[in-house]
């Protein structure tokens, strides 16, 4: 070997010494905050223009004949022991002279057992249909196909099933399909990946960020609302990034329901293996006549509504080994008076952090982010529901609605807390509108006060600081101190939940492989020195 092989070898060990480095570098932890803020610049390899998928696309081409299922999906209930089989029959109408199905026409059936070759046990749904009805002049109506949603029970944790779904006596059954239960609830019991996605879309962003949560086989998907944004089309299947800019002479504001099929075809391969968890974001309202709203969502997706004491599609809650999840509404009532107040109250009140140490919440728009983009808009929210969560000791949120990323210290009130949530944000799942690039708090990008609540949220909340570092402004001037990272990028999270202390959060962006982390941290629980308000410790008294 010769001087110049030497160097070459010479290079290499180093890189290599300086891969192993960087790989066991430690992982920040919780402890060591609340952190400086930091902001990563815009890195410009990302593909910022979102492009949807073309309805001619063979991924979201119907492939199934007659009254076979398609757009099969899982979704759990509250418990380890039961999961909904979704999944549709019939092909959507859309014109004027629509005839819709008679949804008890096709049988609502799920066969399914332990082994591939003995579906010896049989559960049956229900069935519904939804319209999304225009009656404007050159409008054009939409009605689904035949929507079915079977609850499956008695399941054992931690086990893979096979089944197929549909009609026996047509006879119109799916292929063999497999998912796996989660563990049963406990303070050592956890799936090993929960994927969590905000604000997907059907872009080929989108489709980056599916295939990179795919390849790191996460037990579930949260997906924090905003699923096909449907609504950034007309009837006529015509779309654009931004409705109101392109189509605002329009009588109502119009969506184009087949998006929503060709999300449900789209997603069939991850979703009829891998359990979903629904939200509902701004992008599923879609108002149509009679000032019918959610129609969509509502019907599509299966929810543990009942199973966990609520009446509605738009807040529920389930357990995930030892994880208590709460999902919440960011787009109906949330003050005190309402149901979804009293629910919550009463859903904190039952959970027992012996058996799910981890309490984990969800809504679509954020509390706490620092982009310009919706800035302090869910701030009648926050100010409805903060105490309360806070009170029950809550662990971390997970956001959407900000397209970019962005994760806090530990905060309640605005104020840094050791005892507050973690709030995550992941609004980057890849949909066709802009990312959230500007800050709040650089020059020129304060929003007027005025202009920064969402109708559908109702009222006004956000007033000027009356303490801290921005004390009597609207906006910080510098990145707020709740703001621990952020970075505009189109991404998915991970959450490795290890014991009833930590829990692995990685965010991973696009443009990296896929199992690079962005940014990388352990939340950590201290219960000893956080007591919340508990079950255990009223019985204790
Ligand atoms: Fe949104």
């Amino acid at each position: 070997m010769g001087f110049n092989g030497v160097i070459v070898v010479g290079l290499h060990l180093l890189f290599l010494i300086s891969m192993v480095l960087a790989n066991t570098s430690k992982i920040p932890t919780t402890l060591e905050g609340p952190f400086k803020p930091v902001t990563v610049p815009l890195d410009n390899s990302f593909r910022g223009h979102a492009i949807d998928l073309l309805d001619t696309d063979p991924r979201v081409q119907r492939t199934v004949t007659g009254f076979e299922p398609e757009q099969i999906s899982v979704s759990l209930s509250s418990t380890h022991d039961s999961v909904w089989i979704s999944w549709i029959t019939g092909e959507f109408q859309i014109g004027n002279n629509i005839k819709p199905f008679n949804p008890e026409a096709v049988a609502s059936v799920v066969h399914y057992g332990r082994l591939k070759s003995g579906l010896t046990h049989q559960a049956t749904g229900h069935s519904l249909i939804y319209s999304q009805l225009y009656p404007f002049e050159g409008l054009q109506n939409y009605t689904s196909g035949i929507i079915h949603h079977v609850r499956l029970t008695g399941l054992q944790p931690n086990k893979v099933y096979y089944y197929q779904c549909g009609d026996p006596s047509i006879p119109a059954m799916s292929d063999v399909f497999y998912f796996k239960t989660m563990p049963v609830s406990g303070p050592m019991n956890y799936p090993k990946r929960i994927a969590i996605v905000g604000d997907l879309g059907l872009t080929y962003n989108t489709t980056s960020t599916v295939s990179h949560l795919t390849s790191n086989q996460p037990d579930l998907v949260l997906l924090v609302g905003d699923v096909t944004y449907a609504n950034l089309y007309l009837t006529n299947g015509t779309g654009s990034d931004c409705y109101s800019c392109s189509f605002s002479q329009t009588p109502i504001h119009e969506t184009y329901q087949p998006r929503w099929d060709y999300w449900g075809r789209f997603m069939q391969p991850l979703l009829s293996k891998v359990p979903i968890m629904v939200v509902e974001g701004n992008h599923e309202i879609e108002e149509q006549t009679g000032n019918l709203t959610f129609a969509a969502y509502s019907s599509r997706f299966a929810f543990p509504s009942e199973e966990s004491q609520s009446s509605s599609t738009f807040y529920y809650s389930f357990n995930v080994g030892g994880i208590h999840f709460i999902m919440l509404g960011g787009y109906i009532a949330y003050n005190k008076s309402a149901d979804q107040y009293k629910w919550l109250e009463r859903d904190l009140a039952n959970v027992d952090r012996k058996v799910t140490p981890w309490l984990v919440a969800t809504w679509h728009p954020p509390w706490y982010s620092s982009y310009k983009a919706h800035y302090r808009e869910a701030e009648c929210m926050k100010v409805a529901m903060e105490e309360l969560l806070y009170k029950y000791g809550v662990d971390l949120v997970f956001n959407g609605h900000v397209h970019a990323y962005e994760r806090s210290n530990r905060v309640y009130n605005y104020t840094l807390d050791p005892c507050g949530p973690v709030y995550i944000t992941v609004g980057d799942g890849g949909n066709r509108e802009k990312m959230a690039i500007p800050h709040a708090d650089e020059p020129g990008n304060c929003p007027d006060p005025s202009t920064t609540p969402d109708s559908y949220m109702g009222g006004f909340c956000a007033y000027n600081f009356t303490s801290g570092p921005a004390a009597g402004k609207f906006c910080w001037d510098r990145q707020p101190d709740f703001s621990a990272y952020r970075e505009t990028s189109f991404g998915h999270g991970i959450l490795e939940v290890k014991n009833e202390t930590h829990a692995l959060w990685t965010w991973h962006r696009n443009q990296d492989m896929y199992n690079i982390a962005g940014d990388q941290i352990y939340i950590v629980r201290q219960p000893d020195r956080c007591p919340v308000e508990r079950k255990q410790m009223e019985e204790f008294q």
